[in-house]
C-alpha cells in the first residue's frame, strides 16, 4: 500500500529569503509538489520568497485566489485546491504549501487546513511573521514589559478601530491597503497619527518605512503594516 503523503504548511517569512527557517528549507528542498496562493494576475509573494530554494523538477500547484469582498469565489477556489492537494497526498506525494510569514498568523493556510486536516497528515512549520519583521525594520520593540500589544485588522469600522486603539499600549494595524485613509483619520482623531509609522514590504526588495503623516492620501500596498507605540513602559 502507498504511504500517504503529508501536507506541510510552510511559513516562508515576510520577504527576505534568508528568513526562511532551516526546517522549512529542508522540507521544501525535498518536496515533490509545491503549492502557493497567487493573485488572478499570477503574482505570488510566497513563491517569490521561496524561489531560490525550489527543487528542480518540482510540480507546482498555484492556487488562484479571487480578490473580492464576496466570499463564495474564494470558497470555490479553496475547495478546488483542497481537491488537487488531496489527490497528491493520496498518491503518496508530500505537498509543501508556501505561506507568506507564518501559516497560522492571519494566513490563508487556515482555509486549506480546515478542509484537509481531518483526513490527511498535516504539519505546520511556523515562520517569521510580518509583525516581528516590521518592528525589526523600524528598529524598535513591538512591546515592552507589561505593555498590551494589539494586532488590529484595518477593515474594522471606525468606531471599533478607535476603541481598540485607545485601549492598547502598542498597536500593529494590518491589511491596511485601501483602508489607509480611514485608519489615519481614526489615528488623527485620537491625536496619535504623528507617532505612527507605516512599514511596506518589510524585509522585501521594496521595503519602505515612512512616518504616517508623510504618506499621501489614497491606498497603500496590501503588504503594509502600521505600527504605533504609545511608550507607556520604560525599557
Ligand atoms: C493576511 S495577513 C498575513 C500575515 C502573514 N501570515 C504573517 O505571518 O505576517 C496580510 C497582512 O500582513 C501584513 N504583512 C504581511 N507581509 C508584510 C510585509 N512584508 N511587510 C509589512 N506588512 C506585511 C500586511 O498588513 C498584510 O495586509
Amino acid at each position: 500500500m502507498t504511504r500517504a503523503g503529508t501536507l506541510y504548511g510552510l511559513g516562508v517569512g515576510p520577504g527576505d529569503p534568508e528568513l526562511i527557517t532551516l526546517k522549512a528549507w529542508r522540507i521544501l528542498s525535498l518536496a515533490p509538489v509545491v503549492a502557493y496562493p497567487e493573485t488572478r494576475s499570477g503574482a505570488s509573494l510566497a513563491r517569490g520568497i521561496a524561489a531560490p530554494f525550489l527543487p528542480e523538477g518540482v510540480t507546482e500547484l498555484p492556487i488562484a485566489l479571487p480578490m473580492c469582498e464576496d466570499r463564495e469565489p474564494a470558497r470555490a477556489a479553496y475547495d478546488e485546491a483542497a481537491g488537487a492537494i488531496a489527490s497528491h497526498l493520496r498518491e503518496g506525494r508530500d505537498v509543501a504549501l508556501l505561506c507568506e510569514g507564518d501559516p497560522f498568523f492571519y494566513g490563508s493556510f487556515m482555509y486549506l487546513f480546515g478542509r484537509l486536516a481531518r483526513e490527511h497528515n498535516v504539519e505546520v512549520v511556523p515562520g517569521v511573521t510580518s509583525l516581528t519583521a516590521s518592528a525589526a525594520a523600524l528598529g524598535r520593540p513591538l512591546a515592552a514589559r507589561n505593555d498590551l500589544l494589539k494586532v488590529i485588522p484595518a477593515p474594522l469600522d471606525e468606531a471599533r478601530l478607535s476603541a481598540e486603539i485607545a485601549q492598547a499600549d502598542s498597536v500593529a494595524i494590518i491589511k491596511v491597503g485601501r483602508h489607509f485613509d480611514k485608519v489615519r483619520r481614526v489615528l488623527r482623531d485620537l491625536g496619535l497619527a504623528e507617532r505612527a509609522t507605516i512599514v511596506e514590504s518589510a524585509t522585501g526588495d521594496g521595503e519602505k518605512i515612512s512616518p504616517l503623516e508623510d504618506v499621501p492620501e489614497g491606498k497603500r500596498p496590501y503588504f503594509s503594516t502600521i505600527l504605533l507605540y504609545k511608550g507607556g513602559e520604560p525599557w
